[in-house]
């Protein structure tokens, strides 16, 4: 047969032609081919998640499992294992699996990197607080730059769950009560995490959870059951889970709660349908600490064999800490009772991630001792660390500017068990950060003044050591240091009291019934208010506290959540005035607990009540509706007037666009930031519709006396819900936009959608 030779450059421009389809095969050819050598039990193992033989962040079997798990990690039945720390420890079990198995498929390690490695930034519900998009993709990025350094390449996070109960310890985690605002906070994590290309070794594999509905646990009591509708689980719950697909994050873990009374683990519906078929998501789902055993105590599988085999065919893809998947699968496919398909999709999902990271390539990319040395904590880290804390920082109230403080002259006493405190600053999930590493507000202010300070603690907040594991001892009967913090407060010009939570009160299995200020401190409090009434409450928290009595009382308050490493000198440049606080809350915060679930974006009811003296209409006989402080508010040390609020048509077609416009004005004398907020109600729908939706933001910067036009442009798209029709459509009709600085904003312009 004649052999046609075709110039070299013809046979370049084949295969440079080669369309990215054909890239994909290769990864989808080596990923077949791969698998297709693979026993029923090394798949098992793919699908079978360890904890690293210390620091649990979950609870352990008994007895001695280690050996156990030692033996399946060398016969290839373990695919991944969280919690392994530090690149000597991670190099010798990549080595294990390496070469030592079978097949030499390389491990995947996972650690909940939530708000920082070594470098630890604001908790992200205060993260969440600055709107500012570009620092939370670029603390994801420093924080999973770090944990690759250190040889990691999975994080858990972000946690996108939607909540509005201050109760639920986790509220620390998330980024608030709007799944419009929290969608942009999960793209942003996302793309921080994950880069522009997972091969690089300072990216790290993200992880959309808790999938789904989490954060509604009943009572805010953790690992509660939840009971929402259909349209909360759309309109709400899924949103910012969406909006992490379309970021392309590569993995998901499910929740500990049932939704439709099923646990999520077991839910075909949310993992399957919606997830992997509707969003078309082709990574892999992990389940959550221990879930699909948990399956047994919900009363949803009859034992670990039945758990195993519902958790499996509702598309749960990897086992943590079940040690059910690497048991029971093989024997399930054998018996006909799971399809092996299924085991093979799901391992598909599995090896197609190890791919993305290159651990094929080289399993050992992640594990370069000099990188983490010179990258874990530096000083560039630090200063992004701080810039984030600054910016997280929310002023609640300033009457008669007592703040910014004076640079000189005054005296103050710096009161308060949080004002020394240096670990509580790292909040809960503070992975490899230093024990005592975070700044703390007296070391932040002695920075400016030290010689015209005194500290006084006023009052143990607990006894005792605190960690991830135990619960903190509240002291509520030792006052013997109120004496000298009095002294202290009635011999100076100005009081910083730091009081709030322990860094280990809010987080997960942490819910609280009794949300004001922990033990002894509101009794403090009031004790220095008598002898001095010129304070500054600076409040550290991972959740929104009750802070009624302190908001009659006290005429400065700041919300300082748990900021992270750089804490201190964040709250110190803030209350001396070198940064203008600029934070908005992204979670409302309740008059007292009998509030909760409270939220902005609520539905009107039949029966609207707008004063407490009516009496049959949806109210309380003891409070008024409204939260002490709302969704999107925040102060600053200047002003910002709003006016010429304008729309230019009030008809909108299901192609057409119209324009709101409004003038925001800097009237103080300091230069501020102000996220200028846009919310629509829609008038009238085929289900209830929330009373305001956040739609956009723009943050501004003005400096004093200085004005600028904001406008924002409306199509239908930005009023897209989830129907009575179960699908995302705008529906004809009656329109509210607002435009204004918190979601209390009152005045609005109407406009109609018509076909
Ligand atoms: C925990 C948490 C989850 C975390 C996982 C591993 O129980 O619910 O958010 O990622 O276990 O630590």
């Amino acid at each position: 047969m004649k052999k046609i030779i075709y110039p070299l450059f013809i046979i370049i421009i084949v295969f440079s032609c080669q369309s990215p389809n054909s890239q994909i095969t290769e990864k989808e050819k080596f990923i077949n081919s791969l698998l297709s050598k693979m026993t029923l039990e090394e798949k098992a193992g793919q699908m079978n998640q360890y904890n690293g033989f210390w620091d649990a962040t979950g609870p352990m079997p008994e007895g001695d499992y280690q050996k156990k798990r030692y033996n399946e990690l060398k016969n290839g039945q373990v695919g991944s294992m969280l919690n392994v720390i530090g690149v000597e420890e991670i190099r010798a079990l990549q080595k294990i699996a390496v070469e030592e198995t079978r097949l030499g498929i390389p491990l995947i390690f996972g650690h909940d990197v939530i708000h920082g490695y070594k470098t630890i930034f604001p908790i992200p519900l205060a993260e969440s607080s600055s709107w500012d998009l570009d620092l939370m993709e670029q603390s994801a990025r420093v924080a999973g730059s770090e944990a690759s350094a250190d040889g990691l390449n999975w994080t858990f996070a972000p946690m996108v769950d939607i909540s509005r109960d201050a109760r639920w310890g986790r509220v620390m985690e998330g980024a608030g009560e709007d799944p419009y605002l929290g969608s942009l906070a999960a793209k942003a994590r996302v793309k921080g995490f994950q880069g522009d290309d997972l091969n690089d070794i300072s990216t790290i594999v993200a992880c959309a959870k808790h999938f789904a509905g989490y954060g509604f646990s009943e009572a805010g009591r953790d690992y509660n059951t939840t009971d929402f509708n259909h349209y909360t689980l759309h309109n709400t719950i899924m949103p910012p889970f969406k909006a992490a697909v379309d970021a392309g994050v590569r993995t998901f873990m499910n929740s500990f709660n049932t939704l439709d009374e099923i646990p999520a683990t077991g839910h075909k519906y949310i993992q399957r349908d919606v997830l992997k078929g509707d969003w078309k998501f082709d990574g892999f789902i992990v389940s959550d600490w221990g879930s699909i055993d948990q399956m047994i105590p919900h009363g949803f599988a009859r034992d670990g064999n039945h758990a195993a085999e519902l958790a499996v065919n509702a598309g749960s893809d990897m086992d943590m800490e079940s040690s059910l998947y690497v048991s029971q699968l093989a024997g399930l496919v054998k018996s006909g009772k799971v399809d092996e398909e299924k085991i093979n999709d799901a391992v598909r999902r599995i090896l197609r991630v190890k791919y993305e990271l290159g651990l094929f390539d080289d399993p050992y990319k992640y594990c370069n001792q000099e990188r983490s040395d010179l990258e874990l904590g530096s000083n560039d880290n630090m200063n992004v660390a701080l810039d984030a804390a600054k910016k997280s920082i929310v002023l609640l109230k300033n009457n008669n500017q007592l703040l910014p403080l004076p640079k000189s002259g005054e005296k103050i006493a710096i009161i308060g068990p949080l004002a020394n405190d240096k670990n509580s600053p790292l909040g809960n999930w503070r992975s490899q950060a230093v024990h005592n590493s975070a700044s703390s507000v007296l070391e932040g202010m002695s920075k400016y003044n030290g010689n015209r300070t005194v500290y006084e603690k006023g009052v143990d907040l607990y006894y005792g050591k605190t960690n991830f594991h135990n619960r903190v001892k509240i002291n509520y009967d030792d006052r013997s240091d109120f004496g000298k913090a009095k002294l202290a407060a009635a011999t100076s010009d100005i009081v910083i009291m730091v009081l709030g939570e322990e860094g280990h009160q809010s987080g997960e299995g942490r819910s609280r019934t009794n949300i004001g200020l922990p033990g002894l401190q509101l009794e403090l409090l009031k004790e220095i208010n008598k002898v001095n009434n010129n304070i500054v409450l600076v409040v550290m928290s991972g959740r929104p506290l009750d802070l009624t009595w302190e908001d009659e009382n006290i005429p400065a308050i700041v919300q300082a959540w748990h900021l992270g490493s750089k804490s201190g000198d964040a709250i110190a440049q803030v209350l001396y005035g070198d940064y203008n606080p600029s934070g908005k809350l992204t979670m409302s915060f309740p008059r007292n607990v009998g509030q909760v679930p409270i939220y902005y974006n609520f539905k009107n009811t039949g029966r609207p009540s707008t004063s407490i003296e009516q009496v049959t209409n949806s109210g309380y006989a003891d409070v008024e509706n409204s939260p002490l402080y709302p969704f999107g508010f925040g102060l600053s040390y200047t002003n910002f007037s709003y006016s010429n609020f304008s729309i230019d048509s009030d008809k909108l077609g299901f192609d057409s666009k119209i324009n709101v416009s409004i003038e925001i004005e800097n009237t103080g004398f300091y230069k501020g930031k102000e996220v200028v907020q846009l919310y629509i109600r829609d008038i009238v729908g085929s289900i209830a519709r929330p009373m305001k939706e956040l739609k956009g933001f723009e943050t501004v910067e003005l400096a004093p006396g200085e004005s600028q036009k904001i406008s924002f442009q409306i199509d239908s798209s930005l009023l897209e819900f989830y129907s009575y029709n179960n699908k995302w459509e705008a529906e004809v009709g009656k329109f509210h936009v607002f435009i204004g600085g918190d979601s209390n904003v009152s005045e609005y312009k109407e406009f109609y959608l018509t076909d």
